[in-house]
């Protein structure tokens, strides 16, 4: 399966920033690509992105979306403007989401849905607090969030999904997790997945790291067993950083 490698630039980034960037990571990167690399910039500067990178490999993803494709939601964003600013991804349920804006499993699982009708390829991310990890409850709030996240949803209608494990603790704070940790994380998520679904479709989610990933780490984590890509964040906004994250894949 080929790696996919997401940069997350969070609320970081002007379209000047965005056109600056895509360039530098043009000039660094061959054009084959090891893996599948995504950009996901800032609503504002996806248009002027699309623009550009229809010049090339990279493809783009949107940060969030709302469940519904139009109507009195002052403020909020159609998965439509999505797909016609050229996104082909989008990502669903981050833990900044989750915490600070206070998204729910509940409207994570209806973002899913309607990301998969509109044939938007959702990064569904889910993760567990240091707390709960120290209390042993990892596998219990990873399944609980995935059950309800997916709840409703097919195996078939599944396949193409991304899941991006992201232990909260590990996220923009420089502590990745260890190989065997993430190793073990991605073994009981991919487990887990063959046992609610189908084992062989299962097999295709691709099941993605995410938390303190940088250019340093990236190619030890990639060749981590089930690990099937890299989401980037803070690194992800140095074009040369990301660059060598793309080429250690
Ligand atoms: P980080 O963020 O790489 O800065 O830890 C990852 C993410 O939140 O997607």
């Amino acid at each position: 399966m080929q790696k996919l490698i997401i940069a997350n630039w969070k609320m970081n980034g002007t379209v000047q920033d965005a056109i600056k960037w895509i360039a530098e990571l043009q000039k660094r990167l061959d054009s084959i690509l090891p893996s599948e690399v995504v950009v996901a910039p800032p609503f504002t500067a996806l248009y002027s992105a699309q623009v550009i990178l229809q010049e090339t490999p990279f493809k783009l993803a949107g940060q969030n979306m709302h469940w519904e494709s139009t109507g009195a939601f002052t403020g909020e964003v159609s998965p439509l403007f999505l797909k016609e600013a050229g996104c082909q991804y989008v990502i669903l349920g981050h833990s900044e989401r989750r915490s600070i804006f206070g998204e729910t499993d509940e409207g994570i699982n209806k973002k899913i849905i309607t990301a998969m009708t509109l044939d938007l390829i959702p990064i569904f991310c889910i993760g567990e607090t240091e707390m709960e990890r120290q209390e042993g409850q990892m596998g219990f709030i990873l399944e609980n969030q995935i059950r309800k996240g997916l709840k409703g949803l097919h195996i078939h209608d599944i396949s193409d999904l991304v899941i991006a494990y992201e232990p909260i603790w590990a996220i923009g704070t420089g502590l990745t997790a260890t190989p065997s940790q993430i190793e073990e994380t991605h073994g009981y998520i991919r487990n887990f997945l063959e046992k609610f679904y189908d084992a062989p479709m299962a097999r295709k989610i691709r099941i993605l790291y995410g938390g303190s990933v940088n250019e340093n780490n990236a190619g030890v984590i990639l060749k981590i067993k089930n690990v099937d890509g890299l989401l980037v964040g803070g690194a992800s906004l140095d074009a040369q950083k990301f660059a060598k994250i793309v080429k250690s894949g």
